[in-house]
């Protein structure tokens, strides 16, 4: 059995379905669910659903990154996760962190990548008149959304989307591929998932 940290920023949604996808015959388990925002709506519907929970915040260590991944480091390598999911976390991290977990941190970003990496994906999407937009799953790499692709899921751009209604279509889309992809590759398979929902 495989287990698995998660580390939010917000909300939680697709972590919610991670630790919700980790039961049965699923060959992984949720360890630890953890937060740079104490505040985070994720960390109080991760301890409902009993997965222990930490929070570092990182307002605390004044743009010091490296105090604030020591910090983050101590919980996470006390539950010793074989796999770390990142989930809405919205801190970028150093190439020091991301080499402890070499081939084994994923992360979902909602575009798709090697399209707009960064923020204001959906935006992005819409002013450049794409027609297609959605989701991707991928290993985390030094480089900011640049890992190889384990997983995607398309949506349609429709007439008279903004960003809010694209975000919304493609977070149903977010919510079945990452606990798809994490499933197979908590089983050792990596070949990229593609999800269509034109
Ligand atoms: C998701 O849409 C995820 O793809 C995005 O944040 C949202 C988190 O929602 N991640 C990023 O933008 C990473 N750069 P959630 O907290 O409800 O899962």
């Amino acid at each position: 059995m495989k287990k698995v940290a998660i580390l939010i920023s917000g909300g939680g949604s697709n972590m919610v379905k991670l630790v919700q996808a980790m039961t049965g015959d699923h060959p992984a388990r949720a360890v630890i669910v953890g937060s740079n925002d104490p505040a985070a709506g994720g960390l109080a519907k991760a301890a409902e659903m009993g997965v222990a929970t930490f929070a570092v915040d990182h307002r605390a260590y004044k743009g010091d990154r490296a105090a604030f991944e020591a910090a983050l480091l101590q919980p996470l390598l006390a539950a010793e996760p074989d796999i770390l999911c990142l989930a809405g976390f919205m801190r970028i991290l150093t190439p020091d962190f991301v080499q402890r977990f070499q081939g084994r941190m994923l992360n979902i970003h909602p575009s798709l990548l090697p399209k707009y990496p960064g923020l204001h994906t959906h935006q992005r999407a819409i002013e450049a008149g794409d027609t297609e937009a959605g989701a991707t799953v991928h290993l985390v790499t030094p480089e900011l959304d640049a890992g190889p692709m384990l997983g995607q899921a398309r949506v349609p751009v429709l007439p008279g989307d903004d960003a809010d209604t694209l975000a919304a279509r493609v977070l149903v889309q977010e919510h079945l591929l990452y606990p798809q992809v994490l499933r197979r590759f908590a089983s050792g398979d990596q070949t990229p998932l593609i999800l269509n929902a034109a």
